[in-house]
């Protein structure tokens, strides 16, 4: 059983940081109101931006699955942290996938006025509830990695940040 983790690799190390900038972007500088999709501009700029978070993110779920491994909790650690990490994880993802789709649904439903107000309600309900449920994850997430790096010490948080444990 390992009791230090080990680092993840350049790619998983690379998309989640580059992912983590995106993030903060969207926070910083998304919309206010879905009528500034009215300029083509704009509409064009928040539908790229959401293809290439959701491909991203695809991209870090099949890698980390299928080819550089996910977690780097050591086997060691009690079940509460491994059960929290994944939960956490898995939040992270779905709540990601939920903003990225309903805002394409809502760009969707803003350039094609049939399909209806109540697909508009239902896009902009599932965006904003995604919206707000993210920081949440990302505080837990946030927190979760200073408990590795203050009270464990077992080179969770260097795992992603590339320093060695001390
Ligand atoms: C200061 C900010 C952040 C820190 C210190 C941090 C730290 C970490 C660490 C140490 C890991 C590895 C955990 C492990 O191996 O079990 C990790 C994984 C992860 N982080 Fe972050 N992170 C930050 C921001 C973010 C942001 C903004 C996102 C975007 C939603 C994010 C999403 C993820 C995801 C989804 C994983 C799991 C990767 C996988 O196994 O598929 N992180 N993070």
């Amino acid at each position: 059983m390992n009791a230090i983790a080990k680092s993840h690799g350049f790619v998983t190390k690379s998309i989640h940081w580059m992912s983590a900038g995106l993030i903060g972007y969207g926070y910083v500088k998304g919309l206010d109101n879905v009528r500034q999709l009215g300029d083509p501009g704009v509409l064009q700029l928040e539908v790229g931006y959401a293809v290439l978070v959701g491909l991203l993110f695809a991209l870090r779920l099949v890698w980390t699955k299928t080819l550089a491994g996910s977690t780097r909790l050591p086997d060691a650690a009690p079940r509460w942290e491994h059960l929290a990490s994944r939960a956490v994880h898995m939040g992270l993802y779905a709540s990601v996938f939920g903003i990225v789709l309903s805002g394409l649904g809502i760009a969707l439903g803003y350039s094609i006025p049939a399909l209806g107000g109540l697909f508009m309600t239902a896009m902009l309900g599932l965006h904003e509830g995604a919206l707000s449920l993210l920081p949440l994850l990302l505080l837990a997430h946030i927190a979760g990695a200073l408990w590795h790096k203050v009270v464990r010490r077992d080179g969770v948080l260097e795992s992603m940040t590339g320093k060695l444990p001390i």
